[in-house]
């Protein structure tokens, strides 16, 4: 008999994600494992996440060398210090009623031997994972999402490298604005969650923090950098993330395409804020979308050892036939939750504790409620 187990990456690519795979495919292969099971063990890459699974013909040699690969010490050794994904990934909903493809995964499950499969995603790819194991199959998860939206885990990989990202680009940005004495408004991701803007913006030392979680007035946004240039410094930075919403209007999309999992594509706020603010404030503003820049890169530190933790916790679960389950990072301590529990709800700032609504920005005491100032 042997323990065959199969990786995929779903949704946007991050840093973190190939040491995870490599973790997996190292931690699985030892011998120690092996010997303990009575049985050999094998680890098969699923390329582009979900559609794999879907497209794969396994019977196919020419399919299965497009869509698979099979992962040992020697093919996985350096992944851990790449970004991305080399599985490569996509935004397949094999339960979307327009593809209604999720049998076929079922079957190729089945028709490429898996005993069990490792989704590495975020909410959507969680999402399809859950749904699988609801229907008997042997799956388990990782979390990634530079997002950081997923419940039930203090660390999704991909997170801490997007961070550095943010730091590192307004800390350049900050050179040039401050020798033109111009605003400049980075927008940032977070579909939903702002919590690479918040603690993106409060290590870079933003003035303007403008999350999802708390719509917002330009006014108040123009007056508070106002008053700034009043006390005499000389170019401001504001963050924004790209589903921040102006009080009483929508998300700004960059187009009213839809992918499988109901998404349409967010940016531009940054934009419309940017000429906002001129029009309001006077000052020379400029605009910057850090876009996927943030996705991309070499993994930070945390992000490869996180990686490297979830990979070999994620076969721990396999080996004690655990299905279902997200492994997770709670508390300072590797562990796991049922799937369900990771996607039911996101994972948002918390206003009241983390955000100071009068200021735009983070809060500077957990003692003392912040006035907002009408
Ligand atoms: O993974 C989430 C995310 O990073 C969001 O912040 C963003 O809206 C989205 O991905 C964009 O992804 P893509 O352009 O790859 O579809």
């Amino acid at each position: 008999m042997t323990l065959k187990i199969g990786v995929l990456t779903g949704g946007g690519d991050c840093a973190g994600l190939n040491s995870a795979i490599k973790w997996i495919a190292k931690t699985a292969i030892d011998p120690n494992v092996a010997e303990h099971k009575g049985e050999s063990v094998e680890v098969i890459g699923i390329r582009e996440g979900w559609k794999g699974l879907v497209e794969v013909l396994p019977a196919d040699p020419e399919s299965l060398n497009r869509w698979t690969l099979p992962l040992d010490e020697l093919v996985a050794r350096t992944w851990d210090r790449l970004g991305g994904t080399v599985l490569g990934s996509s935004r397949t909903n094999p339960f979307s009623p327009k593809i209604d493809k999720a049998q076929e995964c079922i079957n190729n499950i089945r028709d490429l031997g898996l005993t069990a499969l490792v989704a590495i995603g975020g909410e959507d790819t969680l999402s399809v994972a859950h749904k699988l194991y609801k229907l008997g199959q042997k799956v388990v998860g990782i979390p990634k999402t530079i997002d950081r939206d997923l419940s039930a885990t203090d660390y999704s990989l991909g997170y801490d490298t997007a961070l550095n990202v943010i730091v590192e680009e307004v800390d350049r940005l900050r050179t040039t604005a401050g020798s033109h004495n111009r605003l400049f408004v980075v927008e940032v991701m977070g579909r939903h969650a702002g919590w690479l803007a918040l603690e993106g913006g409060e290590a870079a030392g933003a003035h303007v923090i403008l999350i999802p979680e708390c719509d917002f007035e330009v006014e108040r946004v123009a007056a508070l950098l106002e008053k700034r240039r009043l006390a005499g410094v000389r170019y401001d930075i504001v963050v924004v993330s790209e589903g921040a919403k102006i009080k009483g209007q929508e998300e700004v999309y960059v187009s009213d395409a839809v992918d499988s999992f109901g998404h349409k594509p967010l940016g531009g706020i940054g934009e419309s804020l940017a000429k906002r603010l001129e029009k309001l404030t006077g000052f020379e503003t400029r605009h910057v979308c850090l876009s996927h820049i943030q996705r991309g890169g070499q993994p930070s530190a945390r992000d490869r050892l996180m990686g490297r933790y979830f990979g070999i916790a994620a076969v721990d679960l396999i080996l004690r036939e655990d299905f279902g389950r997200m492994v997770s990072f709670i508390d300072g301590q590797i562990t796991s939750v049922p799937l369900e529990r990771a996607i039911k709800k996101l994972n948002l700032v918390d206003v009241d504790k983390l955000y100071d609504q009068a200021r735009y920005n983070g809060r500077r005491s957990s003692l003392i409620p912040p006035r907002i100032r009408e």
